[in-house]
């Protein structure tokens, strides 16, 4: 594991795309997170694409998750998101991406659709964020290691800090999602996750320091992963 301390989450991002761009080229497959954190790594793409350094024609991604019980007109839906925040901005196929359709009428046919795509997919890089409680994706904490795509009810503090995008109202936080599992985000060739700020500090240390992997902690898995970069801000940063 490679672990990386910046002074700032824009210094991380320009990094981590560098270490991303590293990684793969325009066949590439990748796995790709919503959320505050990764926001400037997607800056960071846009803007090398529109330098016309990059092409996302061919490019397939898969996302994480996605929250049961809001559309995907909904301003916070993570496929909302994800056309904000990156596939708007570049060229690619939308055809070739793929986000977990958790407004199905039949989740459980759903769920096993988005595992079988992610069966015959090989992710190349899959970006993580990570939780204050040491989610990834939305595995939480109990999570077991071999769980695959499933339903998840939200833990209490997950529902708390997403609160922040629903007019800090917990009530009109989804309680569920649909999220990809530990087997599935193991299975990337290279895994970069990036923290910013306090709130990720003892997530990060449980993940980087010592040797504890634990369901409880459900990142402290990725120290059985051969390739893994986490690059974080100094106000995440546990030394
Ligand atoms: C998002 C995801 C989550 C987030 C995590 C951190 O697709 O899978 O694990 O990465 O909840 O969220 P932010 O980045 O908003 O602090």
């Amino acid at each position: 594991m490679k672990y990386l301390v910046f002074n700032s989450k824009k210094e991380a991002s320009q990094e981590a795309y560098k270490i991303l761009k590293s990684l793969i080229n325009e066949n590439s497959t990748l796995g790709l997170a919503t959320g505050s954190t990764p926001t400037d790594l997607y800056v960071e793409m846009i803007a090398d694409y529109k330098a016309g350094n990059f092409s996302y024609k061919n490019i397939k991604s898969y996302n994480l998750d996605e929250y049961v019980g809001i559309s995907y007109d909904h301003p916070e839906s993570y496929h909302k998101f994800m056309e904000k925040n990156l596939f708007d901005h570049v060229d690619i196929d939308k055809a070739n991406t793929h986000v977990p359709d958790a407004s199905a009428s039949d989740l459980e046919l759903a769920v096993k659709s988005y595992q079988e795509e992610l069966n015959k997919a090989q992710i190349d890089v899959q970006i993580l964020g990570i939780g204050g409680n040491g989610h990834i994706g939305f595995n939480e904490p109990g999570t077991p290691f071999d769980a695959g795509v499933h339903v998840v009810d939200l833990k209490e503090e997950t529902i708390q800090a997403n609160s922040r995008f629903f007019d800090g109202d917990i009530n009109l936080v989804p309680k569920q999602a649909m999220t990809m599992g530990i087997k599935d985000i193991m299975r990337a060739k290279h895994i970069i996750l990036l923290a910013f700020g306090k709130a990720k500090q003892d997530a990060i240390r449980s993940l980087v320091e010592g040797d504890e992997i634990t369901e409880n902690i459900p990142c402290t898995i990725l120290k059985n992963h051969p390739s893994v970069f986490v690059l974080v801000d100094k106000d995440a940063d546990f030394q």
